[in-house]
């Protein structure tokens, strides 16, 4: 595939500690398993995009720190463009603190840094992205003002916009109107929708809710259990494939990665949905957030051990 996507978005360096459980509030735990992974979501999903084979130009900003150099290097091995990485020495690179429990679940905690003052100033002198973009893909680690922009732009320019609304937080219906496929995982839906979301009814109910308020597709990612999407054609569950999960951090990002770079190369919604399944589910049995992202080599092979 050779589709041009854009990404806008965080990169952040990952501090990642195994551990047996989660400790409770107060109390100390100890481990002995510590990694450190280039992340971010907006660096993540360009790098899944990137080693599926699309053309990716990725605008963020980092720190003048050494996070900021292995971040590019990461970015630059995997074929990500990276000349609209800008810096900004008066913040620290965005970091994440993440913890791993035995499973493969997470929490992770983001320091934002210069995520935050990546500003809609800095969109503007570089129209060729946004006019080249097939498909524009964003998330919420940066200035909502600077996701509004973004997704103003790409839609002049004639991209698919792909609004993944991680981590959760209100959003202007102004900016609902510029999205051509949302991708709340449950707890984003009940966060965007104000409906509590506990099974497939309440995500159908939940992403009804948001396609009133102006959104035109909404793909509800649901973890092991797959993908809903609801449009005005209706809805459809995507069952995710069974897999021995090591590690589940980025798989959010392995799925809007995959689902741009589907929806970039032409493919229906629904197809992209179930490539992005099936992407995601690669992405959790490798460890950190970058790594576990496949080429399509690697993705080829899984997808034949899983028909063995
Ligand atoms: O989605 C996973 C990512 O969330 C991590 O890489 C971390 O940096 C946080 O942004």
């Amino acid at each position: 595939m050779n589709e041009s996507v854009l990404v806008v978005g965080s990169a952040n360096m990952d501090l990642v500690a195994r551990v047996r459980r989660f400790p409770n509030p107060g109390e100390t735990i100890l481990c002995n398993d510590f990694a450190m992974y280039p992340g971010g979501k907006g660096a993540n999903q360009a790098v899944c995009c990137a080693k599926l084979g699309a053309r990716v130009d990725f605008i963020a900003k980092t720190g003048d720190d050494i996070f900021r150099e292995r971040l590019i290097q990461s970015l630059s091995r995997h074929g990500v463009r990276t000349a609209l990485i800008s810096s900004d020495g008066s913040a620290s690179t965005g970091v994440a603190l993440i913890l791993v429990e035995d499973g493969g679940q997470n929490e992770i905690t983001v320091v934002s840094g210069t995520n935050m003052l990546l500003l809609p100033a800095d969109l503007e002198g570089h129209p060729r992205p946004f006019k080249e973009a097939r498909v524009a893909l964003l998330q919420l680690e940066i200035p909502l003002e600077t996701v509004m922009k973004a997704l103003q732009l790409a839609k002049m320019g004639g991209a698919i916009t792909i609004l993944n609304p991680a981590p959760a937080r209100d959003l202007p219906l102004a900016l609902l109107r510029f999205i051509d496929v949302l991708t709340p995982n449950e707890t984003e839906c009940e966060m965007l929708s104000g409906i509590r979301v506990v099974d497939e009814d309440s995500a159908e109910e939940a992403a009804v809710n948001l396609l009133r308020k102006g959104v035109k597709n909404v793909v509800v990612t649901m973890g092991d259990k797959g993908a809903l999407r609801v449009n005005a054609s209706g809805s459809r569950f995507f069952d995710a494939l069974r897999v021995e999960a090591v590690d589940t951090t980025a798989a959010g990002d392995a799925f809007n990665g995959a689902l741009a770079v589907s929806l970039g190369a032409g493919k229906t919604l629904d197809e992209a949905i179930g490539f992005a399944n099936s992407v995601a589910a690669f992405s959790v049995t490798r460890k950190g957030a970058q790594t576990s992202m496949p080429t399509m080599d690697e993705f080829n092979e899984f997808l034949k051990s899983q028909e063995d």
